[in-house]
């Protein structure tokens, strides 16, 4: 399979916040930025692999500042890497104030998303090519954030193994 530009998968999703996306105490509702991550993140995915795909896992979402209802949220989402048939998709957040135009960035997320065959089994992706400075970094800090992941999964089955 030949390997896909980064930026050929970049998503930007544009939502203004509405009274019903609002929590108990005014601000956006933390599952409604989860959400739109999400969907950012899957059409990334998609762009990437050209396949149906599901979320496999959020590994980080950060809430940096509170978002306000009638601010307009811009979510910028780019496949990171890609492993075989998995992607980690970066997300990256920000609200901007339409009375003042000012703009902040509010949340990051990184998304894992697997390509799926039309048998719902993963199916192999494109590898990613990375050219820029950015996209470059952006893949090592991927490549780390798995092996992390993997080497917790893997020390959570050796204590359970070892407490039978
Ligand atoms: C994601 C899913 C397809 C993986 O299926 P599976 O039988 O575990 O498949 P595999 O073991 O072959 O793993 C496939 C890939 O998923 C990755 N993966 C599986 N579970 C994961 C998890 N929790 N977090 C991150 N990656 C995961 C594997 O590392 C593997 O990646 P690779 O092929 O790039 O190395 C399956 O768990 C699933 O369908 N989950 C439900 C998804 C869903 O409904 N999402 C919400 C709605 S979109």
């Amino acid at each position: 399979m030949d390997p896909r530009p980064a930026a050929d998968s970049q998503a930007v999703l544009v939502q203004w916040m509405g009274p019903t996306d609002a929590n108990m105490a005014g601000f956006v509702h933390g599952g409604v930025v989860m959400k739109l991550c999400d969907e950012a993140a899957g059409i990334a995915a998609i762009r990437h692999s050209h396949l149906r795909v599901v979320t496999a896992g959020m590994d980080r979402m950060t809430f940096l500042l509170p978002i306000h209802v009638g601010e307009l949220l811009t979510l910028t989402a780019a496949v990171n890497a890609a492993w075989r048939t998995s992607m980690e998709v970066g997300v990256r957040v920000e609200a901007e104030s339409p009375r003042t135009g000012e703009v902040r960035h509010t949340n990051t997320a990184y998304v894992t998303m697997v390509a799926l065959d039309e048998n719902g089994r993963p199916a192999p992706v494109p590898p990613l090519e990375a050219s820029t400075p950015e996209e470059i970094r952006r893949e090592a800090e991927a490549q780390l954030r798995r092996a992390n992941r993997l080497a917790e999964r893997e020390e959570i089955v050796r204590q359970r193994e070892d407490e039978k």
